[in-house]
């Protein structure tokens, strides 16, 4: 069995100013040196212009920090969007791609996101994949098949690596259970999660290998018994991580 270090990362969305963000990520950094053991990757992903001062705040601590979303290409007109590389030489090791807000808000396609994770391994970061059914897909049954289909076009030309270069992680994130305080059910992830794993290796990656997220409406109270199960390696966690005693729980709720 392949060790899986476990991952629990932060996504502060739209979200807070200079001073605050630097401040939350100085306390966390801070929790992550004083603990006698990290059981986990801790990273934050700040809102773009923060990522510079955040980093810097951090350098030197075990605390990770990531970008929300990147763009594929390289270079170019591409007013408003951020580079791979920009993030990369801003401090950035992991990039969130395919967020259900950003493919609701800005139309993203599975193709997209599979470009966006190619240009995060390129700029040597690891792309955090999300992805995750819709409320009526659910209650049509549709869940697995849909969620089966993200990630084989999303994961698209990301798992035909050597084993030395950079993995992609995987986030499940029903979109219904984002922001809406129902988390779904320690059976409902488990099961989704077992398929995700299978899903991974017929698509020929490392799947033993791959880190398989749980994300929406985690919070200090469902974190340890959702984090216990086995094929869940780790949470995106959104509004509970804007808070730093209640990210804290969550990355301690670890056992
Ligand atoms: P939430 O968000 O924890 O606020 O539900 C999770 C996410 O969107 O990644």
């Amino acid at each position: 069995m392949v060790e899986r270090r476990r991952l629990v990362a932060g996504n502060w969305k739209m979200n807070g100013r200079k001073a605050g963000g630097v401040a939350l990520a100085r306390d966390l950094a801070e929790r992550c040196t004083s603990a006698e053991a990290l059981p986990a990757e801790v990273v934050v992903c700040p809102p773009a212009t923060l990522i510079w001062p955040v980093a810097e705040a951090v350098a030197g601590s075990p605390l990770l920090v990531g970008g929300q979303d990147c763009h594929a290409a390289e270079t170019g007109a591409f007013t408003g969007s951020v580079a791979a590389a920009m993030l990369a030489e801003a401090g950035c090791q992991y990039v969130i791609v395919g967020h259900s807000e950003r493919r609701r808000d800005h139309g993203e396609t599975n193709a997209d996101v599979a470009a966006k994770g190619r240009a995060a391994v390129a700029a040597g970061m690891a792309p955090i994949v999300c992805i995750g059914e819709s409320a009526d897909e659910r209650d049509r049954g549709e869940a697995v098949a849909v969620v089966c289909a993200q990630l084989t076009a999303s994961l698209d030309g990301l798992l035909d690596r050597k084993p030395t270069s950079i993995r992609p992680v995987v986030a499940y994130e029903p979109i219904w259970a984002i922001g809406t305080g129902r988390s779904a059910t320690p059976g409902e992830i488990a099961e989704m999660h077992a398929r995700i794993r299978a899903h991974l290796a017929v698509l020929g990656g490392d799947a033993q290998a791959m880190r398989i997220l749980y994300g929406g409406s985690v919070n200090a109270g469902n974190a340890a018994e959702i984090l216990a199960l086995s094929d869940v390696d780790g949470a995106l966690v959104g509004g509970a991580s804007l808070k730093s005693g209640d990210f804290w729980c969550i990355v301690t709720a670890i056992s």
